[in-house]
């Protein structure tokens, strides 16, 4: 039966992970992964977590079952951090494993509602993206939305393709830190969105895995949180991986606003069965240290007083980086890596460029030159710099 099973195509961000790892190399430079490392290149527990870990663990008298759409107070917590007051009577919300867990669910779910489907991503966007939609066997367009040129995005350009999003179609949108251009939205271009999207009847699907780590907690969810409240219908996907350094631990959550309340509790009914159907009830560890922490004032300030310095450690690095840069190809035009926000850059840089910086450097940096900034340091910089400049 198997033997003629095809091999499968290897996700282009994890082939550089692996690839990182089996280099003997000593001094060698891992931009490639999405993973937040701190100075000395580890990616420590948070102690946030580590207390509410703690606090679990001596206070947990059971590992029953939760509920198929995952721990209520998980998801309320997380649509009160996020979505902040919305009406509850229109919200449906469900727990899943990752990100990743919670954009696939939210498309199963947008499907289920239309059959025929078309979502909208941007041009790039997250390779795992088109990836999924292609194995759901979802029809996808994209719109243009980066311009390598200046490093920022083309919001005229994206609006212009987006006017061809019929109603009930899908858009995804990234809620801030741009993967993987770091190129994000202004609040005005959210503004015209919202307007285009309110003509249209195209339904926002947000894809929030950097919160925090852009312009801060509230900043990271203004944009957002205006189509939340001014559009009667909106998906989100969040992600618990990077904000609250929970990788392993699988931690995500679809946020759904229906327009009316019957349409929240089909919603609400759906997505659990899709939990059901996909792997009966979702992963609960993460999720309650989350909820720990969200629901203690103490845990929550220490959690965003370490998100901030994540965050202040990555502007910074870009600012050294951006001058580096500068200063090793004398092109001022490096500069914008300073304005871009979250974990990402994009350089664009070819296949051959991408190799020789892995061959000659021992510098890994995803296809088409995406690095993770959060991988640099002070001391490791300027030898990154001087390998792009060599290869461009
Ligand atoms: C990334 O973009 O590198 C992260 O989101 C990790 C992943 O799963 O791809």
């Amino acid at each position: 039966m198997f033997a003629h099973l095809p091999a499968a195509e290897p996700d282009k961000i994890l082939r550089v992970m692996a690839e990182f790892a089996a280099d003997p190399r000593d001094g060698k430079i891992d931009l490639g992964v999405g993973v937040y490392k701190a100075e000395d290149g580890t990616t420590p527990v948070l102690k946030a977590v580590h207390d509410a870990e703690a606090r679990i663990l001596e206070r947990q008298t059971t590992k029953g079952y939760t509920a198929l759409s995952g721990d209520p107070g998980f998801r309320n917590a997380v649509a009160e951090l996020v979505l902040g007051d919305v009406p509850q009577d229109r919200l449906a919300t469900l727990a899943t494993p990752g990100g990743t867990g919670a954009i696939r669910q939210a498309f199963e779910l947008a499907r289920k509602a239309k059959s025929d489907l078309t979502v909208w991503v941007s041009d790039p966007t997250w390779t795992n993206h088109e990836a999924i939609l292609d194995a759901m066997g979802i029809r996808w367009r994209r719109y243009r939305y980066y311009d390598q040129a200046t490093g920022r995005a083309d919001v005229s350009a994206m609006l212009e393709d987006l006017g061809d999003a019929a109603r009930d179609d899908l858009v995804l949108l990234h809620g801030c830190c741009h993967n993987p251009t770091g190129a994000d939205l202004t609040e005005a271009d959210w503004r015209a969105i919202g307007d285009l999207l309110e003509r249209s009847g195209a339904v926002p699907l947000v894809d929030l895995a950097y919160l925090g780590f852009a312009d801060g907690i509230e900043a990271d969810l203004a944009g957002l949180r205006h189509l939340a409240h001014r559009l009667p219908e909106f998906l989100l996907a969040f992600s618990g991986s990077k904000s609250f350094g929970l990788y392993r631990d699988r931690v995500g959550c679809v946020l759904a606003l229906g327009a009316d309340r019957e349409a929240a509790q089909a919603m609400s009914g759906t997505l659990a069965s899709i939990n059901r159907h996909s792997y009966a009830f979702p992963p609960d560890h993460g999720a309650r240290i989350v909820a720990t922490i969200l629901g203690d004032p103490g845990l929550r300030a220490s959690w965003t007083e370490e998100l901030s310095s994540m965050r202040t450690r990555i502007n910074s690095l870009r600012r050294s980086f951006a001058e580096a840069l500068t200063e090793a190809t004398g092109n001022p035009g490096w500069q914008v890596l300073a304005e871009q926000r979250g974990m990402f850059s994009l350089l664009g840089l070819g296949d051959d460029a991408v190799r020789q910086m892995r061959e000659a450097h021992a510098v890994y940096v995803v296809g088409g030159g995406r690095i993770n900034i959060a991988g640099l340091t002070p001391a490791s910089i300027p030898g990154a710099a001087r390998a792009i400049a060599d290869v461009l």
